[in-house]
């Protein structure tokens, strides 16, 4: 597997791949192109948006690194990250996830972050099980969503 930063020359793929995962059930916002760019390999506060492959180059998953500003539509406190997962289906529990995190956690190091949220459906278990492994903890609940916290160790 390999693992770099994804560039808007990604979108069609990573657009591909977010259908497939609404195609299975397992994501129900947009996953057009310009969602894409605008959400995630564009992002004006962007930190890093990581992308895995396998060797014939196919991809495998993302994952979504950006700053929480002013106004964030999750709430997060301003300062922190906040970090989203994208793993095809076809490549779900193969360590795909784990790997993005070593690439996102290195991003958010060099960006001087203490702490990055994720936002999490109430109902998506998987993915609560995910981000505990990688050493979130439960920071709030909201209506729809559990907010785990990732924070940097001093
Ligand atoms: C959640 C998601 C990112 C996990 O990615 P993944 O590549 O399958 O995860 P990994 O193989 O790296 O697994 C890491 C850990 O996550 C947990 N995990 C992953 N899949 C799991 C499953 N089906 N059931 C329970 N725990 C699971 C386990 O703790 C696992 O560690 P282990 O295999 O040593 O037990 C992936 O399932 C996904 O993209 N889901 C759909 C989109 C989504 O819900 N994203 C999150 C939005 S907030």
């Amino acid at each position: 597997m390999n693992i770099r930063a994804a560039t808007a020359q990604d979108a069609p793929a990573i657009s591909e791949m977010l259908q497939k995962l609404v195609a299975a059930g397992k994501r129900t916002a947009r996953a057009d192109i310009e969602f894409v760019r605008e959400n995630y390999t564009d992002n004006p506060v962007g930190i890093r948006c990581c992308l895995a492959e396998d060797e014939k180059g196919s991809l495998l998953g993302i994952q979504s690194l950006i700053h929480a500003t002013e106004g964030n539509r999750y709430e997060t406190p301003v300062g922190w990250g906040i970090i989203g997962t994208h793993v095809s289906p076809d490549a779900a529990r193969r360590g795909v996830g784990r790997r993005l995190f070593e690439c996102s956690r290195e991003a958010a190091i060099e960006a001087g972050l203490s702490k990055i949220e994720a936002f999490i459906g109430k109902d998506n278990i998987v993915a609560q099980s995910y981000y505990e492994r990688l050493g979130f903890e439960t920071f709030r609940h909201t209506d729809t969503a559990v907010c785990k916290v990732w924070t940097r160790e001093s």
